[in-house]
């Protein structure tokens, strides 16, 4: 869905009549599918490692058994973030994900903008 076809329409007002939040789509876009990818089968449902439960946004900002990992607005105080950054040491234990491929460069990028913008989550 786009506004660009006929030039009458100006793209800000389509923008602000389909989507309220534009943080909330780049949520959608680039957050929500890197978390289920590789964090929610450990930390969402039924699982809490850690204690941490990152399904909902109130229950992320509860943080884990070490207490807050994200800090609305700023990223290099969250936890989570440096867990998923590439200074961590391969084999500290507590990089995230855990094992196998870290996160690429682009998704660590869009997480550290979603929690400077706030931690905007739909649910
Ligand atoms: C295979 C399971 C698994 C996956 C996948 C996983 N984690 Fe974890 N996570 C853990 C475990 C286990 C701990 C507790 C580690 C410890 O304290 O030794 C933990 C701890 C954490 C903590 C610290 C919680 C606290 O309070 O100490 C954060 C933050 C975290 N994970 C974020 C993430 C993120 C972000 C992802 C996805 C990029 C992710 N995890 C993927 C298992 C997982």
């Amino acid at each position: 869905m786009t506004g660009c076809s006929g030039g009458r329409t100006s793209p800000t007002t389509v923008q602000a009549a389909t989507n309220p939040d534009p943080r909330l789509a780049d949520y959608k876009a680039h957050v929500e599918p890197v978390l289920q990818a590789n964090c929610l089968r450990c930390h969402g449902g039924m699982n809490r490692r850690g204690g941490l439960n990152m399904s909902t946004r109130s229950a992320l900002l509860q943080g884990g058994k070490d207490g807050a990992v994200v800090v609305p607005g700023r990223p290099e105080d969250s936890l989570l973030i440096k867990l998923v950054s590439p200074g961590l040491a391969e084999d500290d234990p507590m990089r995230m994900p855990p094992k196998g491929a870290r996160l690429r460069a682009e998704d660590v990028a869009a997480l550290r903008k979603w929690v400077a913008e706030g931690v905007v989550m739909d649910r």
